[in-house]
């Protein structure tokens, strides 16, 4: 079967590390995505820059819209990030006809509502799994796992910058400036980091996350945000002192006459588990009415846990575009021939 053509719109940290995953786990994809995947062509801003994640032969160029208009192209991959020439290219991509898998929370929490309108009057799949909490595939567990279910608030730690310099300013005593550098440098950050500290991304995901939850449209503007640039050691050994850890969370919860959506620096006792996800680690808790409490735990940031999940939502409208059926319903497809080279290991 054909192979379904990707065109990437950046090669930084995530879509580097999308490249990376596609090509080295490209049997296990095709498999699951019922044919293979290739990134025919992706776009930078600097064509000179070296590129270690790059599969060879791969068409580069600094025109985005060459990737959006390329006839040839059927998923347009966004990873160039901000809300501006990122709107233009993926409503370009959508009225070209063209699957969208971005991993923007900014373009969705803003824009979001004008985005999936114009998807859905085109009918194309805008994807988004990886704009919320890294590698955790959350939106997944919302849409799908707990569809049952009337949710009545989610809660967590949903910014993996800010929860790292949160967990080295304790556990190191390590400077809140030298810990975002080095937050930047392990590629976590925004290209704006005050987004992560000021709790705007937090916000941006929190956003996403109450539009399903709540089936309400997207209303960032709404949301209540405050960062944690302002913390000290002080606060964090006080905290310390009284049994607590201070995390960023995000909370978006049903009351009776609406819903809260706020982001801030939150006193959580030590003995909850969500007090000790630290480091680069996110955590969300979901609240149904029918499952009860739930917890969700992995990494926040970083080029392959972010990747994972793009990845992810490229298989899922790989699979939904497959026409044979026998790979468009199965998910976790086994081979029965693989018995042979995977089999259970004896303890
Ligand atoms: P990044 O490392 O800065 O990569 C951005 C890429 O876009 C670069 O390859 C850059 O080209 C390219 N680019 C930017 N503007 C362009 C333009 N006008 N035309 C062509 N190419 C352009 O950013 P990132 O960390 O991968 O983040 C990408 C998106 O993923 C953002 O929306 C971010 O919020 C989201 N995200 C990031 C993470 C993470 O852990 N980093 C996790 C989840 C979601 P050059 O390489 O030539 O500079
Ligand atoms: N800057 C974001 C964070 C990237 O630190 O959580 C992942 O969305």
């Amino acid at each position: 079967m054909k192979p379904i053509n990707v065109g990437l719109l950046g090669l930084g940290t995530v879509g580097g590390g999308v490249a990376k995953v596609l090509a080295r786990n490209a049997e296990e994809i095709s498999r699951r995505a019922g044919r293979a995947i290739e990134v025919k062509i992706a776009a930078v801003r600097d064509l000179d820059k070296a590129r270690a994640t790059a599969p060879a032969g791969l068409a580069l160029t600094t025109d985005p819209y060459a990737v959006v208009d390329h006839p040839d192209i059927d998923i347009v991959v966004e990873l160039i990030g901000g809300t501006s020439i990122a709107r233009d290219l993926v409503l370009r991509a959508i009225a070209n006809g063209k699957h969208v898998v971005t991993a923007n929370k900014a373009l969705l929490a803003i824009h979001g509502n004008e985005v999936f309108a114009d998807a859905q009057k085109q009918g194309v799949m805008v994807a988004f799994e990886a704009a919320v909490a890294g590698g955790i595939p959350i939106i997944k567990a919302l849409r799908e796992g707990l569809s049952a279910n009337r949710i009545e608030w989610i809660a967590g730690i949903i910014n993996g910058t800010s929860n790292y310099i949160l967990s080295e300013m304790r556990d190191r005593g390590a400077e809140f400036g030298t810990v975002l550098a080095e937050a930047q440098k392990l590629g976590y950050a925004e290209a704006d980091p005050t987004f992560d500290i000021e709790g705007v991304d937090a916000a941006h995901k929190l956003t996403i996350l109450a539009a399903l939850a709540f089936g309400i449209p997207m209303q960032f503007d709404k949301a209540y945000l405050e960062g944690i640039s302002k913390l000290t050691q002080e606060d964090i050994g006080y905290a310390e002192q009284l049994g607590y850890r201070i995390k960023l969370l995000g909370i978006t919860k049903r009351k009776a006459d609406g819903i809260e959506l706020r982001v801030h620096p939150t006193l959580v006792p030590e003995r909850q588990i969500i007090a000790n996800v630290n480091g680069v680690m996110n955590a969300v808790m979901i609240k149904g009415d029918a499952v009860g409490q739930t917890l969700y735990s992995g990494r926040g940031a970083g080029a392959e846990p972010t990747a994972s999940a793009v990845v992810a939502d490229l298989v899922d409208v790989t699979r939904l575009l497959t026409a044979d059926p026998e790979h468009r319903v199965p998910h976790l497809a086994f081979q029965p021939d693989r018995l042979a080279d995977l089999k259970i290991l004896p303890i």
